[in-house]
């Protein structure tokens, strides 16, 4: 058995499907050993003892008390469904990444997810959304690991263990930050003022979507793409939702909250087994790859920032549709591992040293989640691409690897006869220049404005997306205990714009503070407003 017995479409065949079908005419023990009753333990008389020699009890109740794994740190609510990704091509210029070729088809993975709620929390709170793909290609897998939200609560990952404590529920009662006590979270994103922007969209109506299928999604991330000259370009890929961008209002999503805690996976599942297939286009937003990688004014790197739609249009590229509910939750959206250093040919990274952080972050706790280094075989986790690595041994290694010399050069098993990176199609990191520096533990300067993209999301918000952020602000600051934290809010609020600060200030009963920054001349972005959207435009 092993990754060889899987089909092109990652479903098990031969050996492994006999193994794994748990169908017949008979039960059997894990053993392949055929039963005679499952329903009632071997005991001394039938109102007697239960003997220990009972192996079959035992087995049973064993594999039970191992069901569950760890759910994921973040993001451990989440609803899963397969797809395809067709490429119109349009990106062939850019990167020679074969799957965005004109007209190639590529299996998709995609798991949509909120991020601070358990496993068993509800789907209709405000909270960022995951929106994770796995791409099958042809050259390997590419994981397009983003969210809802085109920017991050902070700009190096050396603090996502901090936010994360802090949003997560409170550590004495353990009451999410959403129900009860919600001074961590705000006293976080009010001392980490880079938090403004993110928690800014929170508050908006892109926090509380109305369904899966009607959210956008963001790399966030600048990524580089590479083509088949070398040649590079700073990218930010986007996906936007054929059914247009929708919110639930906060009133419907606290009744729906209570009557269906499952509301998103349940539309998700339904859409899809009726045949209403949700579809995204794929768009990448494109940069000159300068020295400085910063576009109209704005660092590249900083992932707390956002470039316009009206400065860089995004343009589309492929198109994503989800046609297959998983057929095991467990099996297919429990295991699947995404990790934003699952990259092909034609796709690089750059130096945002969020992204650096991450790229260490996923690996290493799937090792946890998926107990073992192996997660990989996992058949939702498989390459449809051929894969020939030099790894062995580990905690659920499921193939038998045929061989004696897992190294290369070799000798004995034909010598490894292959030339590693020396043709286009492997993948070859872009030769990007690393700048003569001394190390420092510190942000650059041009991480240091905080208030200005905020400010053009505020002013880009039409007047009812405005009334419900006050709205939001003031209902969640209110469960704040500390006043203090409540104060410093609302100074934050001061520095994205008058207006928002004095409509929650007058809602908590406190007086308004004065900006203690200049307030930034920002044209507002009609294309940050849910409202009047005109994508998709055909
Ligand atoms: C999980 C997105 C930043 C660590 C996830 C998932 C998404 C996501 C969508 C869920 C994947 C799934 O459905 O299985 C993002 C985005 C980020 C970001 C868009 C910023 C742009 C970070 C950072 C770290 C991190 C900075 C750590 C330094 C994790 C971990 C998981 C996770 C540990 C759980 C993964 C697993 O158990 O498989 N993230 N994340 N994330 N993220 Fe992030």
């Amino acid at each position: 058995t092993g990754p060889d017995t899987v089909s092109p479409t990652g479903q098990p065949t031969g050996a492994d499907q006999a193994r794994t079908a748990q169908s017949g005419s008979y039960l059997t023990n894990a053993q392949g050993t055929r039963l005679s009753d499952t329903d009632h333990s071997l005991k001394a008389g039938p109102r007697g003892p239960v003997l220990l020699q009972d192996h079959h009890l035992r087995e049973k109740v064993m594999h039970f008390d191992h069901e569950r794994i760890p759910e994921r740190v973040v993001h451990a609510r989440g609803a899963g469904a397969h797809g395809v990704f067709r490429s119109y091509g349009a990106a062939a210029n850019v990167t020679k990444a074969a799957f965005l070729s004109e007209d190639v088809e590529t299996p998709v993975f995609v798991r949509f997810s909120t991020v601070l709620g358990s496993r068993g929390s509800s789907d209709t709170v405000r909270d960022t959304r995951g929106f994770a793909t796995k791409f099958y290609t042809s050259e390997g897998v590419f994981d397009l690991v983003g969210n809802n939200i085109p920017v991050f609560f902070i700009q190096d990952a050396i603090k996502f263990p901090d936010v994360v404590h802090a949003a997560k529920p409170h550590p004495d009662r353990e009451i999410p930050q959403a129900q009860s006590a919600h001074d961590t979270f705000w006293d976080f994103v009010t001392l980490h003022t880079e938090a403004t922007h993110h928690t800014l969209w929170n508050m908006s109506d892109r926090g509380i979507p109305r369904s899966y299928r009607t959210m956008e999604g963001f790399g966030v991330h600048t990524f580089r793409l590479v083509d088949a000259a070398g040649g590079t370009t700073l990218v930010k890929f986007h996906w936007k939702p054929r059914l247009g961008v929708h919110s639930l209002v906060w009133e419907e999503a606290q009744i729906v909250n209570g009557v269906d805690p499952d509301f998103h996976r349940r539309d998700l599942a339904d859409a899809i087994e009726a045949g209403a297939y949700p579809e995204w286009e794929f768009g990448i937003q494109t940069f000159p790859d300068t020295p400085d990688q910063t576009f109209e004014g704005i660092d590249l790197l900083d992932p707390t920032n956002l470039v316009p739609e009206e400065l860089a249009p995004v343009q589309p590229i492929g198109l994503l549709t989800l046609n297959r509910n998983p057929s095991n939750f467990f099996a297919e959206t429990e295991q699947v591992a995404f990790h934003p250093g699952h990259l092909v040919p034609g796709i690089d990274i750059t130096d945002d040293p969020l992204l650096s952080g991450r790229l260490f972050s996923y690996l290493d706790t799937q090792i946890t989640r998926l107990g073992g280094p192996n997660f990989a075989q996992i058949p939702v986790n498989r390459p449809h691409a051929p894969v020939n690595d030099m790894l062995r041994d580990g905690m659920h290694q499921t193939a038998v690897h045929r061989g004696v010399a897992p190294y290369r050069p070799n000798s004995l098993d034909g010598g490894c006869p292959f030339t590693a990176g020396a043709d286009l199609a492997a993948y070859v990191e872009a030769p990007v220049r690393v700048p003569e520096a001394t190390k420092v533990r510190e942000a650059p300067a041009s991480f240091d404005d905080h208030f200005s993209q905020p400010r053009r999301f505020w002013l880009s918000m039409s007047p009812v997306e405005r009334e419900h952020i006050i709205g939001a602000y003031t209902f969640e600051l209110a469960k704040c205990y500390e006043q203090s934290i409540r104060e410093r809010a609302l100074q934050v609020l001061a520095n994205i714009d008058p207006e928002l600060c004095a409509g929650v200030a007058t809602g908590l009963g406190l007086p308004a503070p004065r900006p203690t920054v200049p307030l930034a001349d920002v044209a507002p972005s009609p294309a940050l407003s849910q409202v009047g959207r005109t994508w998709p435009t055909d």
